[in-house]
């Protein structure tokens, strides 16, 4: 069996304390609130209720480690940039994936998903400075949302933007974009993380 097909819940972590220090090889999971990250996490993971999704924005808070039988983790992210949640909250979520992104020793890469209606919003351009040389694949997410004409011409502007890293147009009904994904997804796990020890 595919690593991500045995992916389990292993905890939730609300503070950072909570978060894992072994080391193990993580591939992370972010974006914007609702964009569908959880939803890519079931997708590629061929689950249909492992992460929770959910309609309303800001469901995932805490960050939400799922273990593989190979040791190596899948991480959701709490989800950026939801106006309506207040400022207190969005701090303490901030100080959150920040200290997860500089504690993560084991980090593989990075699933970077945004709605391919609405892409690279200025927290994602933050995001992508801040995260450097970590290897990232960007979903262009709920492309069954768009038409064809309208898929290709976003994945051809975001890709131009991005020409370092891995675009796909993705789709968690669809299933468009699943194989691709699980196959870099796969590859990076074996490989695991490029940049050894503290960043
Ligand atoms: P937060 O945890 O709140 O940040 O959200 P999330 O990014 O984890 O999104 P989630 O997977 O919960 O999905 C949010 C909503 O978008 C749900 O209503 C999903 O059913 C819907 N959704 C997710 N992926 C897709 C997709 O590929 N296509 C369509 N049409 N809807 C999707
Ligand atoms: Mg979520």
């Amino acid at each position: 069996m595919e690593a991500l097909a045995t992916a389990a819940f292993l905890r939730a972590a609300a503070r950072e304390g909570d978060l894992p220090s072994d080391g193990a090889v993580e591939i992370a999971f972010a974006g914007r609130s609702n964009v569908g990250k959880s939803s890519a996490i079931n997708a590629l993971a061929g689950r249909k209720a492992l992460a929770r999704t959910s309609k309303t924005p800001g469901r995932t808070q805490t960050i939400n480690f799922y273990g593989l039988a190979t040791g190596a983790r899948l991480v959701d992210l709490p989800g950026y940039g939801y106006a309506r949640v207040p400022q207190a909250m969005r701090e303490r979520w901030r100080a959150l994936v920040t200290a997860y992104l500089q504690s993560a020793r084991g980090l593989a890469g990075v699933v970077l998903i945004m709605d391919a209606r609405h892409p690279l919003t200025p927290l994602d351009e933050q995001l992508i400075a801040w995260l450097g040389d970590v290897p990232l694949l960007v979903l262009l997410s709920k492309a069954d949302k768009l038409s064809r004409n309208a898929q290709g011409a976003t994945l051809r502007s975001v890709q131009q933007r991005l020409r370092r890293h891995r675009v796909t147009l993705f789709s968690s009904v669809t299933r468009q974009g699943v194989e691709e994904g699980r196959d870099l997804l796969e590859q990076w796990l074996e490989a695991g993380p490029e940049i050894k020890g503290p960043r």
